[in-house]
């Protein structure tokens, strides 16, 4: 659906295969969220910035219409606002997906080298998807990203941050991970949660989007941990193992200190907050039936033979 007034926005959009579109993303966030130093080519790049989000945004603009079915049954009401966004996990896009019990029980070692190898490539970074996201948001939501975004940071060891955690499971199974190689809807979500927390207008989206994956990365995280142990990974799956408990926790207080508060004084962002969560599950949904079309599909024995 082209909106008035958006179809320049939406023609190179709608030429691109999404394959192509999202590894460019993919390559334009790694460039523009890097840390860099001045250089002459500043005015080309920023024009070149400017191009991107327009496609950045006509593909998030075309996920919300998708996901709008999904809120149909939105309550408006705090209470009741809470406990529909709390009853999308089992119940939302991509939860219980059989891939994660075959992860569990079934999966050899080389598969769940690919899965890995594919969630760590889609990886967009939490603790600076928090960090981005808490800009300018009212007090209590603000301090509940805080505590938060210093749990991913270890409380101040660096042996307790998450994301180095992840980097040694990644260095212990020898996984290199490059866009190249990753199939697209992992690229796509990392580039979705990536716009949400760089965009002040998907601010609402960006909170929804990662307290869907507070709420539902427990029964993946442990899924995979158990895959893990049974593979005869020790230390390294510590990653897994933590978010299968600590991350119920931080759900509870995402839901009582971002939602509420705000499904309370912010009636506005509810639509938004909703939307978010939809799209992050959605993108997950997406992931898991494209590795599930590797790992179980034709050419798996292919895949486990090279
Ligand atoms: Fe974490
Ligand atoms: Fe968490």
């Amino acid at each position: 659906m082209t909106r008035p007034g958006l179809a320049s926005t939406f023609r190179p959009f709608d030429a691109l295969e999404p394959a192509t579109l999202h590894r460019r993303l993919a390559e334009w966030n790694h460039r523009r969220l890097n840390p860099a130093l001045p250089h002459d080519d500043w005015e080309r790049e920023l024009r070149a910035d400017a191009e991107m989000r327009l496609l950045e945004g006509a593909a998030i603009e075309r996920a919300r219409e998708a996901a709008q079915p999904w809120l149909a049954d939105m309550p408006t009401e705090p209470a009741d606002f809470v406990a529909w966004f709390e009853a999308l996990q089992g119940r939302g896009p991509g939860e219980n997906d059989p891939l994660f019990p075959w992860l569990a029980e079934t999966a050899t070692l080389e598969d769940m080298r690919w899965f890995l190898l594919q969630e760590v490539a889609g990886e967009a970074g939490f603790d600076d998807l928090v960090a981005m996201a808490q800009v300018k948001m009212p007090i209590r939501p603000k301090l509940e990203l805080a505590r938060n975004y210093w749990d991913e940071m270890g409380r101040g060891r660096e042996g307790g941050m998450h994301g180095p955690m992840l980097d040694r499971l990644a260095q212990a199974l020898d996984l290199r991970p490059a866009i190249e190689r990753t199939v697209w809807p992992s690229l796509a979500l990392g580039n979705t949660l990536v716009a949400f927390s760089t965009t002040r207008r998907y601010a609402y989206h960006a909170l929804g989007a990662l307290g869907a994956v507070e709420l539902t990365a427990p029964w993946r995280a442990a899924h995979v941990a158990e895959g893990l142990k049974r593979l005869g990974i020790g230390a390294e799956r510590k990653y897994f193992a933590l978010h299968a408990t600590l991350d119920v926790e931080h759900s509870k207080a995402w839901n009582e200190e971002i939602l509420r508060p705000l499904a309370a004084e912010r009636p506005d962002c509810l639509r938004a907050l909703a939307e978010g969560a939809v799209m992050r599950l959605q993108a997950g949904a997406k992931c898991f039936e494209a590795y599930r079309a590797t790992l179980w599909g034709p050419d798996a024995a292919l895949r486990r033979a090279s």
